[in-house]
């Protein structure tokens, strides 16, 4: 483990990496790799220490090293992307548009990578891998490598949380391991050497994984910072950090037992990404367009929030309609619709675009819906998101028509009742479970 003086600089770090490569001249492979990087696209620059990694530098020392040996492994365990806020969106559309810089030979797909759904990871094209499921049809369920006539084998097992909205990527099951075991020893027995990628914790991966058949195991490491690597019988454990502020360099040689394939005589660094390497030029157009998204974002933003302030709505939300139109309110209150928004936050996608315009009021729209916090009188499917805008009609005690006064019911349905968010919808059947007015 490396520890860096606050007087390090670019050339004592080119000097480090010289020493390094020269060093290990007998070591015939090298395997870089890295963990978590948990949505870390840039250090947030705010202390000295905290002033480490960043996809512009980690572009910067990748292609260094590759220069040097064109070779190398790279390798990300995954959970590249963190998902709290609606901005967590273009941020992790951009990380992942800086992994293709990168260019990985292999990235894990960890549960955090998909909260964006998986459609969102795979219109980028990069190496993911995911080997939990016999019938994962969404990504490679291995990745194989082949350098200087040796082959590695990739897989990566991902702790994913039974939710049906990741129907598409199953959770563990007794068959899916056994699958991942017939595929270890298939891969060892034909000489390559396996390495397993997995976000369990040391103790639950000795009971699911058949360790027997795993050369390298790659987990999580337990305080964020790289750990020297740890033998346990033929296994070589790695426990990458997390945020992206270092590499893990390791350096080995292979000795075949007949046709079996071990790692011998093998040795580790951990490469630093302080602020004294420089940004890589590659990088220049990636950060320009992820600010100037950023930045329009914010600005949408703001327009939205100051349009709510000076109080220019023209939704009222169904508390104001409650006084004159008690029944229609009891009828819609006693509704699902009245919970949409409760129900999007169970499955913790509150903070999704793609999914709270259906969930809300008027989302993205000016005076429309923006977060539980600011307009929490729009959360949820209400009269407005029927009958359109009617703040006017309030006002006007009823004489200014809503909005979609003149809209029929199909069509008022239709805006949220499509074919793969309501696959069973029928009009004649749905209408009489909110059914209220005259006819
Ligand atoms: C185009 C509109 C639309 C979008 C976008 C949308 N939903 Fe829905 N959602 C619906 C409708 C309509 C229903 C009711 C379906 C039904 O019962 O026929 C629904 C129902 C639900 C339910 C309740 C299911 C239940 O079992 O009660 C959840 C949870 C949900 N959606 C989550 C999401 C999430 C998460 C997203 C984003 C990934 C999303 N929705 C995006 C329209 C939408
Ligand atoms: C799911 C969509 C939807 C929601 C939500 C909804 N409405 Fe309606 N509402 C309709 C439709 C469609 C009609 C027209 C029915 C018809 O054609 O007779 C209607 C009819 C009415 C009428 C009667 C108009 C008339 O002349 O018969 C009133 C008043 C009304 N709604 C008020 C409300 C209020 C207040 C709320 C919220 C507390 C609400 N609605 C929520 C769809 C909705
Ligand atoms: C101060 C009383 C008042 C409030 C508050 C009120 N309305 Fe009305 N609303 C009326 C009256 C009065 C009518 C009947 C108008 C008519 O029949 O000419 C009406 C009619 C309607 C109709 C049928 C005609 C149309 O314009 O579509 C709908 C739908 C409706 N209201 C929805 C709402 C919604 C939604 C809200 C809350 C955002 C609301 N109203 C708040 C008084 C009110
Ligand atoms: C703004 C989007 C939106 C519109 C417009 C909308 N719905 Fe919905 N609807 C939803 C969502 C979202 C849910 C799921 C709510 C939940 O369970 O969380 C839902 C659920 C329902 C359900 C409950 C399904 C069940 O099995 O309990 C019925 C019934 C329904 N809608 C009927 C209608 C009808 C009829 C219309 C048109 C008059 C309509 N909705 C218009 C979004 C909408």
């Amino acid at each position: 483990m490396i520890t860096i003086k606050p007087g390090f600089s670019f050339w004592d770090l080119c000097l480090f990496i010289f020493m390094f490569q020269s060093q290990s001249a007998l070591a015939a492979y090298t395997l870089v790799y890295s963990g978590n990087l948990n949505g870390e696209l840039e250090p947030c620059g705010c202390t000295l220490e905290g002033d480490f990694g960043g996809i512009k530098r980690q572009v910067s020392m990748i292609d260094q090293l590759r220069q040097k040996n064109p070779d190398l492994i790279f390798v990300s365990s995954g959970g590249l992307l963190i998902a709290e806020m609606p901005s967590d969106r273009i941020r992790s559309d951009y990380i992942l548009r800086g992994m293709k810089l990168l260019n990985y030979d292999v990235i894990g797909v960890q549960a955090q990578d998909l909260a964006f759904g998986t459609e969102f990871l795979t219109r980028h094209s990069l190496p993911f891998i995911l080997s939990n499921s016999a019938s994962n049809a969404v990504f490679a369920y291995q990745k194989n490598l082949r350098r200087q006539s040796q082959t590695f084998s990739f897989f990566q097992w991902s702790a994913l949380p039974a939710q049906s909205m990741l129907k598409a990527v199953h959770t563990e099951s007794s068959a899916t391991v056994k699958q991942l075991r017939q595929a270890l020893i298939r891969e060892k027995k034909s000489g390559a050497i396996t390495v397993v990628t997995t976000t369990l914790r040391l103790s639950e991966a000795k009971k699911i994984l058949p360790l027997k058949y795993i050369d390298l195991l790659i987990i999580p490491s337990r305080r964020d910072t790289f750990t020297e690597p740890t033998q346990i019988d033929n296994t070589l454990l790695l426990q990458p950090g997390a945020r992206g502020m270092r590499f893990g360099v390791l350096q080995f040689s292979i000795k075949k037992h007949g046709q079996e394939a071990r790692i011998v005589d093998w040795r580790h660094k951990v490469i630093p990404l302080p602020q004294t390497l420089p940004d890589s030029p590659r990088t220049k157009a990636w950060y320009a367009a992820y600010n100037a998204e950023l930045k329009a974002d914010y600005e949408k933003q703001v327009r939205l929030r100051t349009q709510l302030e000076q109080g220019k709505s023209p939704y009222a939300g169904a508390e104001k309609c409650r006084n004159c139109h008690l029944p229609e309110y009891q009828k819609w209150k006693s509704t699902q619709h009245a919970l949409a928004y409760e129900d999007l936050e169970s499955v913790g996608k509150n903070f999704d675009p793609n999914c709270i315009g259906c969930h809300s009021v008027g989302f993205n729209r000016p005076g429309g819906f923006l977060n539980a916090e600011l307009t929490p009188h729009l959360a949820g499917v209400q009269c407005e998101s029927c009958h359109g805008p009617a703040q006017a009609h309030v006002d006007s005690i009823g004489k200014t028509p809503t909005g979609n006064h003149q809209w029929a019911k199909t069509k008022i349905c239709a805006q949220c009742h499509i074919d793969n968010h309501s696959p069973s919808f029928n009009l004649e059947t749905y209408w009489p479970k909110v059914a209220h007015g005259k006819k």
